[in-house]
Order: structure tokens, then C-alpha cells, then sequence
């Protein structure tokens, strides 16, 4: 017990000197930390900033969202995948609505659309200092180069501060590979440091294989504007999203000339995608020829966005 209440010690006093400066630190207000750790659910830190920031300008709180058109609220997600905690984190900002007030515990917090044990003990201690422990991948790997005491460690008077200095530490200096032991305030307690076996920690589980693919997409223009394609609703991912025709829904086509290639991977499949310049003189059923104006006001998908973007950084290059 001695050794967890010095660990602790070492570990805030570390935070309070040592963490980075985040837009969602320093505020305690349950909307933001909600949508903090829904975006870094699946989502990078410096991948989730700039969204967070954007989102916020427009959804200050669950009133403006639960309000919002969906379209809208996707045009904001859209990049950062996993759409479905958008969608989810409406139906939360709905149920605080009716609620009248942010819930204010763990097992209310839990049972929002989309919050699971991790989100809501990160947004229990954070927002309302209630004593949950959070458990990620940065976190299980600092706990298990450490020590065998999980059990006890958690911090009851700073229990977010604690959840978030341990989430720090593993982002920031118990590095996965190369972790950078000469930095960490817990190095005197660190059973694997002292084996000598904090890079074989923790033991990994074999990925599971990447299922491998090829697509074609279209690029067909007129005038300022694009054949784009929205996902119907029945489709178990990105339905309403807008996408970039593939070369199977367009039969009919001509390609013309093969504008570049790029790789893109939604969790086990690992796509190897061509973008084609093509010709299509009508626009099939399901299908809109969408204005340059109009785009950034729609949820594209990320292969679409990044598709688009290498069409201009073409068109550009030819420009030159
Ligand atoms: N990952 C998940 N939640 C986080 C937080 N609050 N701070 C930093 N990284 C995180």
C-alpha cells in the first residue's frame, strides 16, 4: 500500500508538470469530455483536435446537437470513421435533453447509446471526480510493465487526474516500442524495468490478418461538378454517406486515364484503390451530379475525400 500511495504521488505530481496541453483539459464541462473520449475512442490524439475544435464551434452543447440534422452532423465527422459514434453520441445529447441535466453517474453515464465501461469511467472521473478506473491499451501497458498491484492504484481524491496521467504516460513515455524509461517518475517501482523486460511488455496478441482488396472509383465531371453517389440507408457501414462511384456501379462507363493510386484500411480490410478519370453520359438511379459548392456541406467518405484530393493535387500538377 505504502509503495501504490508513493506511486501515485510520483505518477500526479509527473501530470501536473508534464502533460500536454489538450483542448478538453481544464474543463470540466460533461459535454465536452463526453465528446472527447467518443472521438478518441478509436481516433488519435492529433488526428481528434482539430474535430473536436470544429464540432464544438457548432455543437457548444447537447441542445444544439440533439436539435441537428444528421447530414450536418456528419459533415463534421466525416474523416474521422467510425460514424456510428456519431450517430450515437446524438442519441445521447437527445436522452441529456430529456434528462434535463448531464447525468451524473457512473451507471447513467454508462447507459448512454454508445458508452461502454471505458468512456464512461473516463467521463465519470473527469467531469465528476468519481472514483473509475479506465483501462486502454496505453493504460493496460503501463499497468503491466509496472506492477502486479491493478487491483489498488486508482487515486480517490483525483481519480480523472489519475486515469489521465496514466492514459499521458503511456501516449508520452511508456512508449509501446522504445519506451523512454530515464523519463518516467515511476521508474523506481517498475517491476519490468528492473527485470529488464519492459520492451517484451505487454505480450502481444497476433493481429489478425488483413483482408486485402482492390477498387476502382470513377472521377466523372461536368462543369463544376462531380457524379457522386450516396450510400443507401440499408448499409451496414457509411449509409448516407457520399461516395466516389466504383467502376462495378458504372457499366456503361468509359475510363479514360488512370489519375493515381492510394491505400486505405478500415479495420481488417486493407484497400488498394485506383482512381480512374471517366465519362458517363447519364447519371444512373441512386446517383447526383454534386456541385464543388455543395461538397463541403456533405459527409463524404474518407476514401472519397481522399480520392478527390489526389484528382487536384493532379489537376494542379498539370496546371504547373
Ligand atoms: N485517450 C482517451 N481519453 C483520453 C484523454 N482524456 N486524454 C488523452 N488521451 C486520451
Amino acid at each position: 500500500m505504502l509503495r501504490s500511495r508513493v506511486l501515485r504521488k510520483r505518477l500526479l505530481e509527473w501530470y501536473d508538470r508534464a502533460q500536454r496541453e489538450l483542448p478538453w483539459r481544464g474543463t470540466r464541462d460533461p459535454w465536452r469530455i463526453l465528446l472527447s473520449e467518443v472521438m478518441l475512442q478509436q481516433t488519435r490524439v492529433a488526428a481528434v483536435i482539430p474535430y473536436y475544435e470544429r464540432f464544438l464551434v457548432r455543437f457548444p452543447d447537447a441542445r444544439t446537437l440533439a436539435d441537428a440534422p444528421e447530414e450536418e452532423l456528419l459533415a463534421l465527422w466525416s474523416g474521422l470513421g467510425y460514424y456510428s459514434r456519431a450517430r450515437n453520441l446524438q442519441r445521447s445529447a437527445r436522452a441529456i435533453v430529456e434528462c434535463g441535466e448531464f447525468p451524473r453517474s457512473f451507471e447513467a453515464i454508462r447507459s448512454l447509446p454508445g458508452v461502454g465501461d471505458y468512456t464512461a469511467a473516463a467521463v465519470a472521473s473527469i467531469a465528476f471526480d468519481l472514483p473509475h478506473a479506465v483501462l486502454d491499451g496505453n493504460v493496460v501497458r503501463v499497468l503491466s510493465r509496472l506492477t502486479a498491484e491493478q487491483g489498488d492504484v486508482l487515486d480517490k481524491r483525483r481519480p480523472g487526474d489519475f486515469n489521465q496521467a496514466l492514459m499521458e504516460l503511456g501516449a508520452t513515455v511508456c512508449l509501446p516500442r522504445n519506451p523512454q524509461c530515464m523519463l518516467c517518475p515511476l521508474l523506481a517501482q517498475c517491476a519490468a524495468h528492473a527485470a529488464g523486460i519492459e520492451a517484451q511488455l505487454p505480450v502481444k496478441l497476433r493481429a489478425r490478418d488483413m483482408v486485402r482488396e482492390r477498387i476502382v472509383l470513377c472521377l466523372a465531371e461536368r462543369p463544376g461538378r462531380v457524379l457522386m453517389r450516396r450510400r443507401p440507408a440499408g448499409e451496414v457501414r457509411l449509409a448516407g454517406f457520399w461516395e466516389l462511384p466504383e467502376a462495378a456501379h458504372l457499366r456503361t462507363a468509359q475510363r479514360t486515364e488512370m489519375l493515381g493510386q492510394f491505400r486505405h484500411s478500415i479495420t481488417r480490410h486493407d484497400y488498394s484503390v485506383e482512381v480512374w478519370r471517366a465519362k458517363v453520359n447519364k447519371a444512373p438511379a441512386g446517383f447526383r451530379w454534386v456541385s464543388r459548392e455543395e461538397m463541403p456541406r456533405l459527409p463524404l467518405t474518407t476514401m472519397a475525400r481522399k480520392a478527390l484530393a489526389l484528382a487536384g493535387r493532379k489537376a494542379a500538377s498539370e496546371v504547373d
